[in-house]
């Protein structure tokens, strides 16, 4: 049987549209105690901070104007994410970030990433916004997606976590996240590297698959070390006897 956590990345989808219905203090307690909980890709306690705003405190706070506000997704509820001296906070932002946001699908809460908040100065700590709240459409869970070899080379029985890094959410459905495999080891790496307008939100894409990319190895019962070496990741996949 599929965890919980892990069933929430083929359920989850960027929704735009939100009723207006508020959060009671049981939820509340609960999104407190997922984001205690995260972990930074190093597998460190999350330094990174997350800021829970109603919509009019986040357009208010740093004062959008009328055209920024139209780009803002209208939810009743916003995260930002913001770094607090958080090493490769980019990438431990869509890490973190998206664990959070599988964690609010599990009870019953849709977001949405909103890249189109950075555009405007936020403060420096600032990294990204995620919308949230109850969703008021219909969720069809069919995505746009490149075909499930266009994300890998090599010869893997790991079909699994390519298929949940193909689920992973990205700016403008960019998906920039690709793998190797090889032996042991799984590389992951940005193929949209020379993108220069999605470059920041791209290596939030890249922290965003990661995660994925992680959860379905713990989903396989796999251990894992996930190094940094440039800008690729390589995870070293061993099993639990080893
Ligand atoms: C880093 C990031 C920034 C995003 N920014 C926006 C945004 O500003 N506005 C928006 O409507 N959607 C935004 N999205 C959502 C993507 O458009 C969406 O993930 C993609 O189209 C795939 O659809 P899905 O999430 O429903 O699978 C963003 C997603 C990511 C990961």
């Amino acid at each position: 049987m599929m965890s919980k956590l892990y069933e929430q990345i083929y359920k989850r989808k960027s929704v735009r549209k939100y009723s207006d219905r508020t959060l009671d203090n049981e939820t509340k307690k609960k999104i407190d105690s997922a984001i205690s909980t995260l972990k930074l890709f190093n597998g460190k306690e999350c330094t990174l901070k997350f800021k829970i705003q109603t919509y009019k405190e986040f357009v208010n706070d740093k004062k959008l104007n009328f055209i920024t506000k139209k780009m803002v997704i209208k939810s009743p509820y916003y995260i930002s994410i913001l770094r607090n001296k958080t090493e490769d906070a980019y990438i431990n932002a869509g890490y973190c970030g998206e664990e959070l946001v599988l964690r609010l699908k599990e009870i019953g809460l849709d977001t949405c990433w909103v890249g189109a908040a950075k555009v405007f100065d936020r403060g420096q700590d600032y990294i990204i916004g995620i919308a949230f709240g109850y969703s008021d459409t219909y969720i069809d869970v069919n995505r746009r997606r490149l075909n499930i070899e266009d994300y890998y080379e090599g010869d893997t029985d790991l079909i699994d976590i390519v298929k949940a890094l193909r689920e992973a959410p990205s700016a403008k459905n960019s998906q920039p996240a690709r793998l190797k495999f090889k032996d042991k080891k799984i590389v992951l790496y940005n193929n949209n590297k020379n993108n220069r307008i999605l470059k920041d939100l791209n290596v939030i894409d890249m922290g965003i698959a990661l995660r994925h990319l992680t959860l379905a190895l713990e989903e396989n019962n796999l251990n894992y070390k996930v190094k940094k070496e440039a800008e690729e990741f390589i995870i070293e996949v061993f099993n639990e006897s080893e």
